[in-house]
């Protein structure tokens, strides 16, 4: 961004910043307001790496992606963040993908469409019914509780769906051995408290097989996610975030 011919970051730079009256009032009425939503996040240290770096070895590899026209990005992940998941499981030649945080089920749709066909999904979210007491602390929008007549509507009735299996539940109180796994990815998209978030993280390790692939949405947008996802540096190889998304990533040591 130049002000008047300005270097950016130069010193005269940042003294008229706060004074470019043009600039402040573009901030105040974006042309585009998703845009200006995803840019701003701050939370977070980890390193930004772009997702074809990451998943180097899935770069030049196709992907399925169906229903792309019915995302809610604001519960859910955009366009650009499912495709950078999908290059995950491309990456770590995934089978077997698990998913904690169901929503309407755009996302496990996809994941189900890029595995193989043995291979399966499992996608866990709270019960249907009841009033969806959590076991841990979580407040206000960390809550994340979703419209329970919508969970899993965008997979159903759809062929992929013979790969999906629904596990209703509290992910702290159910017990992860008996989803299937080791398994090949996890995806942690469920509440989104500091003590939910390093809970399903703890538990995803437990079940994510060495060199597996663990993805968490919300990163650097929500401060209680990105402490939680911090906390693990150093316990997971390369865990850094995604370019352009709100996604954090890392594998599994011991590959
Ligand atoms: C952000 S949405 C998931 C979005 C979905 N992964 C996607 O990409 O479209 C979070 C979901 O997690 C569920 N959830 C919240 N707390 C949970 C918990 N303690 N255990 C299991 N699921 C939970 C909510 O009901 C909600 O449907």
């Amino acid at each position: 961004m130049r002000f008047g011919g300005l270097r950016r970051y130069s010193l005269k730079w940042w003294i008229a910043l706060p004074f470019s009256l043009g600039h402040i009032y573009r901030r105040l009425s974006p042309k585009d307001p998703t845009i200006q939503g995803m840019t701003f996040w701050w939370h977070g240290e980890l390193p930004r790496r772009p997702a074809v770096e990451v998943f180097d070895a899935a770069a030049g590899s196709d992907l399925r992606l169906l229903n792309p026209g019915r995302r809610d990005p604001s519960t859910s992940t955009t366009l650009f963040e499912v495709a950078c998941i999908l290059l995950g499981l491309r990456q770590v030649e995934a089978a077997r993908v698990l998913e904690i945080g169901t929503f309407d089920g755009n996302t496990t749709l996809n994941l189900a469409a890029n595995v193989p066909e043995d291979g399966f999904v499992v996608t866990v979210d709270l019960p249907l019914e009841g009033d969806s007491d959590l076991a841990l602390q979580a407040e206000g929008r960390e809550r994340n509780v979703t419209d329970r007549t919508r969970v899993g509507e965008q997979f159903q009735g759809r062929p992929e769906a013979s790969r999906i299996r629904q596990v209703f539940g509290d992910s702290a109180t159910l017990d992860w051995g008996e989803f299937g796994g080791p398994f090949d990815v996890i995806f942690i998209d469920g509440c989104h408290s500091y003590d939910y978030v390093v809970s399903d993280t703890e538990r995803a390790l437990g079940v994510l097989r060495p060199g597996g692939l663990l993805l968490w949405h919300d990163y650097a947008e929500m401060e209680s996610v990105s402490r939680a996802v911090d906390s693990f540096r150093g316990k997971l190889d390369g865990l850094c975030a995604l370019e352009g998304t709100r996604l954090a990533a890392g594998f599994k040591k011991g590959a």
